[in-house]
């Protein structure tokens, strides 16, 4: 009742992340589950990495405590705790390295109490699955939640991601801290994003990468009446990170992830806010037919710009060239035909 297995993929994923960010047991760290359910997202990190010496696990279902108790008992490890509480009450700050947000709907409410959990450095993984928020079909709920315009259609998700991370982020500086994502990502019904975190390093005055995406000169247009944002328009992806990150042994669905990981790959070295699809080149630029998705990703490469296919659609891709220059290069295809 409490196991989603629709999620296997994503605790792969946070496997192979915390793997890759923290491969060895030193120093000594401990986690927090904050919205645990049965635990076995925690239990697969203990388990399944070097990472923790001790993990922390918070649940307010009675029901879904019961399993949770039972389950650390029969996994058998040492420093493992659970506790009956409401997650959005505040734990002695400062205590963990690694704490792990993961909601039915919106994490707003539980982001104090991670960020002062948190130790001055560490790592937090934040889920969100309030979608229909976050992508505009209620766009004044997403003002008063995140404090930002949403975007409706096919950009939404990448826009509700970066809304989030925005929001993460400035309840960081908040608190004099630094948080930098790492790996953010679009999936089925949810966005999530985990952060590095460290004390507040910028010189004052230093503006964070976050505005309205309408207004990045020369970036692919943004569908829709705006204003948009505010939104994260930094990078989604530490790339020497995503080059690290390998399928566990234990995934429950290699498959699925290692294609995710070979797109992230390719994504993160062209890592630019939003994104350019055949289609929709084909509808503004008022050609017959659309380029086709290969001969274009190669034009812009032969041209010398960064470019790759996304994770968040499967014919679209980023790139570092300038609008005008995928306009230009699209057209020419077109002629070409
Ligand atoms: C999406 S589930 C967690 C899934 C789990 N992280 C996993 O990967 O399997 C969210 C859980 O949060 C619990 N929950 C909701 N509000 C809570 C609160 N304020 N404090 C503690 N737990 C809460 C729910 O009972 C539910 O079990």
């Amino acid at each position: 009742m409490f196991y989603n297995a629709a999620m296997e993929f994503d605790r792969d994923l946070n496997v192979a992340l915390v793997r890759a960010f923290w491969p060895d047991p030193v120093p000594p760290r401990r986690g927090w589950e904050m919205l645990a359910a049965t635990g076995v997202r925690g239990l697969r990190l203990v388990e399944e990495t070097d990472a923790f010496e001790a993990f922390a696990f918070t649940e307010r279902t009675p029901a879904a405590v019961a399993v949770l108790e039972q389950n650390l008992h029969e996994s058998g490890h040492a420093g493992l705790s659970a506790r009956a509480a409401d997650a959005t009450r505040p734990w002695a700050s400062h205590v963990f390295d690694y704490v792990d947000l993961d909601p039915f709907g919106t994490p707003v409410p539980f982001i104090p109490a991670a960020l002062d959990a948190l130790r001055e450095v560490g790592l937090l993984a934040v889920t969100a699955t309030d979608m229909p928020v976050l992508t505009g079909v209620a766009r004044r709920v997403a003002q008063v939640r995140y404090g930002a315009w949403p975007v409706r259609g096919s950009q939404g998700p990448e826009a509700g991601l970066r809304i989030l991370i925005a929001h993460l982020v400035r309840e960081g500086v908040a608190r004099s801290r630094e948080l930098t994502p790492v790996l953010g990502y679009v999936h089925d019904h949810y966005v999530r994003v985990y952060l590095s975190v460290r004390p507040w390093s910028k010189a004052p005055g230093v503006p964070l990468p976050v505005g309205d995406p309408s207004e990045v000169p020369e970036g692919p247009e943004i569908r829709g009446s705006g204003p948009f944002g505010p939104m994260w328009l930094g990078p989604l992806f530490d790339p020497g990170l995503v080059a690290r990150l390998a399928i566990p042994r234990t995934a429950a669905r290699p498959r699925d992830l290692g294609q995710f990981l070979d797109r992230v790959r390719e994504e993160s070295r062209a890592d630019r806010p939003f994104y350019y699809e055949p289609n929709t080149l084909a509808s503004d630029l008022h050609l017959q037919e659309p380029p086709s998705l290969a001969a274009l990703v190669q034009a812009i490469r032969t041209e010398g710009f960064a470019v790759g296919r996304t994770h968040v659609r499967p014919s679209a891709f980023r790139t570092t060239a300038p609008r005008s220059v995928v306009q230009r290069l699209a057209r020419g295809l077109a002629d070409a035909r």
